[in-house]
């Protein structure tokens, strides 16, 4: 061989082998907009968070006049839930108009001024997308009930009423189709038609899902989404996109369904973000979704670490959750199926276990805020993007016995216990509204020592204040970020503490959690040199890790 010949071959290889090296220092980061890589997400519930003119009901212009705050607390993104005209059955999740901002909330104006407001901060907005139904006062399904055949006739899935088929409603009043119509949650949510993957061929209302008006829906929805988003959204938070075509065993269609609007977003608006409530990331990401939340139902994820709804009973819930003081919870099994998702996803997109949401309790349910803030150690320093549930970073506490009021009862929960308004100050209404307290639309946390947002503000070890220190840590360590490396060290079941390693870009960092009562300790020999970032209660002695009681420890390690 000449010489040239092999000094080629070996510069060739010299070069595989740096870039190997680098690739393997740097986290594979997911396609999509860079600001994913980012951000911090704060779920805000409109009627609650902030009431701009004293009328008793949070609104858009609150939600702008808190976006300094939300900044300060670390968070770049907001998803409201829906904030559309509605009668309000459901929190929004029934809408009769999708294309008008309820007038409650304010004006189509205000959610532009929102978003505008929100870009000059750096910051994005994603909406709610009630993909999957309606409200029935929606005119297209008052028109589909018409006994007349109309373009909306087939919108909906109507049925024979001599079939009574299982979970069909009657529509009430004169004038309409005899048939009855398929729900998609609580029977006044009429689920929108965009067919049936595999059409029983004995019934002939199950439409294919390339039926004309199956094909209409779908392109509604991309009317809806491209409306929004001209207006300045920054993409959306797809409610039970899972649900949308029935009789779809192995998720084909859904999945064809979910990656046409993926593609069309990637093409039009390639900054814009899709994010699932699916709660199976393995088929909602490869199915065009940047991001899927892990939460209480489908696999058994969000219930294993937090518990699942039922009524913590003393220190323990039941069956166990890993974050309770009595333990016998199953880390193991969590991450188990944590890895399943996290393997095949990492390269594609994020999955987020939020810290609550509307719809399941507060993280302090039956827990103190010592144990609360093992919770977010773990929960800000995993992979994925995190969503912090608005009033979690003050503890706000879960309220069972608040009245029901939109959206009823879920199982044995109750929702609204969730969902009081923001505590801004000591001030009247805890500084929400300006309206008498009857005139309060969802009553305030009626407790004398109920956190707020202002004391927290001044105690430099609060629970925001904490909260904002385990933002900055995330934001100041690439081993940290959204798509760095993870890979548990430590999860078995019954036994304490979890710990897990971070890296990226030549950086690591071990995370350690120890929620219950007792202390523990295990022989750790992958940590060189810790240095303690943000840390109560654990220390590295003579090559183990001792954790006290309800601790965690976040530590810089050199190998
Ligand atoms: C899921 C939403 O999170 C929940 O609040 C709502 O009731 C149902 N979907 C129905 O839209
Ligand atoms: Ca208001």
């Amino acid at each position: 061989m000449r010489k040239s010949t092999v000094r080629f071959w070996a510069f060739l290889a010299v070069l595989c082998f740096a870039i190997e090296a680098v690739a393997s220092r740097c986290a594979e980061v997911p396609p999509g907009p860079k600001w994913l890589q980012t951000a911090v997400f704060y779920q805000v519930y409109p009627q609650s968070y902030f009431d701009s003119n004293g009328d008793g009901i949070g609104d858009l212009p609150g939600i702008t006049a808190k976006l300094d705050y939300i900044q300060s607390v670390g968070c770049n993104a907001i998803w409201t839930n829906p904030v559309y005209e509605s009668p309000f059955g459901d929190a929004g999740y029934d809408v009769a108009d999708f294309y008008k901002v309820a007038p409650r909330y304010g004006t189509n104006e205000d959610l532009k001024n929102l978003c505008a407001e929100a870009h000059k901060r750096g910051m994005h907005v994603c909406l709610d997308l009630v993909a999957g139904h309606t409200s029935v006062f929606n005119q297209w399904f008052q028109r589909s009930a018409l006994d007349r055949p109309n373009r909306y006739s087939n919108w909906y899935i109507w049925t024979p009423a001599r079939e009574n088929a299982p979970g069909s409603q009657p529509f009430p009043g004169d004038h309409n189709r005899s048939d009855r119509y398929l729900p998609n949650f609580f029977p006044f949510q009429p689920a929108l038609n965009y067919g049936f993957a595999q059409p029983d061929p004995k019934k002939s209302w199950q439409l294919p899902t390339t039926d004309p008006a199956c094909i209409d829906v779908r392109e509604e929805l991309k009317k809806i989404m491209k409306f929004w988003l001209d207006l300045g959204a920054d993409g959306f938070r797809v409610d039970m996109a899972f649900s949308l075509i029935r009789n779809d065993p192995d998720h084909k269609a859904i999945s064809a369904l979910w990656h046409n609007y993926r593609a069309w977003i990637d093409q039009e608006y390639p900054e814009a973000v899709l994010i699932s409530e699916w709660s199976d990331p393995a088929a909602a990401i490869p199915a065009g979704f940047h991001i899927d939340f892990f939460l209480a139902f489908g696999e058994p994820a969000y219930g294993l670490l937090l518990g699942p709804n039922s009524r913590p009973d003393g220190d323990a819930r039941k069956p166990h959750a890993f974050f309770e003081r009595a333990g016998g919870g199953d880390i193991k099994a969590f991450i188990q199926n944590y890895l399943k998702h996290y393997t095949v996803t990492k390269s594609r997109g994020y999955i987020s276990i939020p810290t609550a949401n509307h719809d399941t309790p507060r993280p302090t349910w039956g827990r103190d805020e010592q144990e609360v803030r093992t919770i977010f150690a773990m929960l800000l320093t995993m992979p994925g993007v995190p969503f912090i549930y608005y009033g979690d970073e003050i503890g706000m506490h879960y309220l069972p016995q608040t009245p029901n009021r939109e959206g009823g009862l879920l199982d044995d929960i109750q929702r609204c216990g969730s969902r009081t308004p923001m505590q801004w100050s000591k001030r009247k209404n805890a500084g929400f509204s300006t309206a008498s307290p009857e005139e309060l639309y969802l009553p305030i946390d009626p407790s004398e020592s109920r956190p707020d947002a202002a004391s927290q503000e001044k105690d430099p070890a609060s629970m925001l204040n904490f909260t904002r220190a385990l933002l900055r840590l995330r934001r100041d360590h690439p081993a940290l970020a959204n798509a760095a490396d993870f890979q548990p060290l430590y999860a078995e079941e019954k036994s304490y503490p979890f710990v897990y390693l971070r890296q990226a870009d030549g950086e690591r960092i071990i995370v350690s959690i120890n929620p219950t009562a007792h202390s523990c300790a295990i022989a750790l020999n992958e940590a060189a040199n810790p240095t303690p970032l943000l840390v109560r209660g654990a220390v590295f002695r003579n090559g183990r890790l001792e954790m006290d009681p309800v601790s965690f420890g976040i530590f810089a390690v050199e190998r």
